[in-house]
């Protein structure tokens, strides 16, 4: 199987509003909630994907002739790639029925790992959705990410009780979740949080907590007041606001006001090869989450699919390293993009 197959497989499995496109940049669900697409007009993803494809990539090949050095240190971990499956929630409610969260998460966190890589899985309203994505961590010995939505102190407390019990290298949680629609007018109800309530729960992680769904410099210092290991520079892929600038458009500023912090800057948002992770790290990022894709990969072709997948997006970083002149991703500058 090739990725064109794995493509086409899941275009004949992936539900009526998902695409399986082979360039997943949100024109064809465009605002198709439910469904992959964006909120109000639906332009964010669109915009996401449009705004690393204006920023060039600048060759220079004089330089040592040696293989580049994929690899990334995070948290104590080491990975082949700097870039992880993000997490996908409510997959049968927007991709239909071939999989649930529980089955989507058992499928990725296991191919992920076994690749050198690691997902984040996603939260939701049914608990058991948790459940199964920390278990499907634990068997892979922590090597995944759980992403608690914003929920009350006390239901935040259990579910990182379960992600303890995972023994999960790390935690996130979507603090911009209070925008989505699904999530509205829930009990107890997902919503903003303080930088006294974050820190709270900073402290209740216990491993390294990763702060995603920020937009702004104000947003980035604010989670570093709250103890955040890590930030996700991400707007949810344009699904719980409209009319948000592009995360390409935010990042390289954002990631300057935490220089010298040791937090680490991760970005999502319509990363789609390995030249958009290359773009993102010379804009300042330490590593980038790539989300939508992942799903028609696992539809299309499991394990497999998702193997395919992270080679693919592996290799076209590798080549860019080394037409760039990139020996490592230290090596990774500013300079090397316009
Ligand atoms: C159907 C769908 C479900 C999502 N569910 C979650 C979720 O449960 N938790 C979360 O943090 N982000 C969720 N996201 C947002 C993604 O993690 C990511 O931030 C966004 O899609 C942008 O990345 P992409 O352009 O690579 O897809 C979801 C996105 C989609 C399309």
């Amino acid at each position: 199987m090739n990725y064109q197959e794995v493509l086409e497989q899941a275009r004949g499995c992936i539900g009526d509003y998902c695409k399986a496109c082979s360039i997943c940049n949100g024109r064809a669900c465009k605002n198709q909630m439910p469904g992959p697409g964006a909120k109000g007009v639906g332009d964010t993803a669109i915009r996401n994907y449009d705004k690393w494809q204006a920023i060039r990539v600048v060759m220079d090949t004089i330089c040592e002739n040696a293989v580049p050095d994929t690899s990334l240190e995070l948290f104590g971990r080491t990975f082949r790639y700097p870039f992880f499956a993000g997490p996908v929630g409510a997959v049968t409610l927007h991709y239909g029925e071939k999989y649930n969260d529980l089955t989507y998460n058992n499928v990725l966190v296991k191919a992920c790992h076994d690749n050198g890589i690691a997902a984040f899985t996603g939260d939701g309203t049914d608990p058991a959705v948790m459940e199964a994505a920390t278990e499907a961590i634990a068997a892979e010995g922590g090597a995944g990410v759980p992403t608690v939505k914003p929920w009350n102190i006390q239901l935040i407390r259990e579910k990182l009780e379960l992600c303890k019990k995972a023994g999960s290298f790390a935690v996130a949680m979507d603090i911009d979740a209070a925008g989505l629609p699904f999530l509205k007018n829930m009990t107890p109800p997902a919503g903003s949080k303080t930088v006294e309530e974050l820190a709270r729960v900073a402290e209740l992680a216990g491993v390294p907590f990763i702060v995603k769904g920020i937009m702004s410099v104000r947003g980035a210092q604010k989670a570093k007041e709250a103890g955040a290991a890590a930030i996700v520079v991400s707007n949810h892929g344009g699904r719980v606001l409209d009319q948000c600038p592009a995360t390409a458009e935010v990042l390289a500023d954002i990631a300057a006001s935490l220089e010298g912090s040791g937090m680490k800057v991760l970005v999502d948002g319509g990363i789609r090869s390995g030249v958009d992770v290359f773009k993102a790290l010379a804009l300042g990022a330490d590593a980038v989450l790539i989300c939508r894709p992942f799903v028609p990969a696992v539809f299309g072709g499991g394990e497999e699919g998702v193997k395919l997948y992270i080679e693919k997006i592996g290799a076209e970083l590798a080549d860019t390293m080394a037409m760039c002149g990139a020996k490592d991703l230290a090596s990774i500058t500013r300079s090397m993009v316009c």
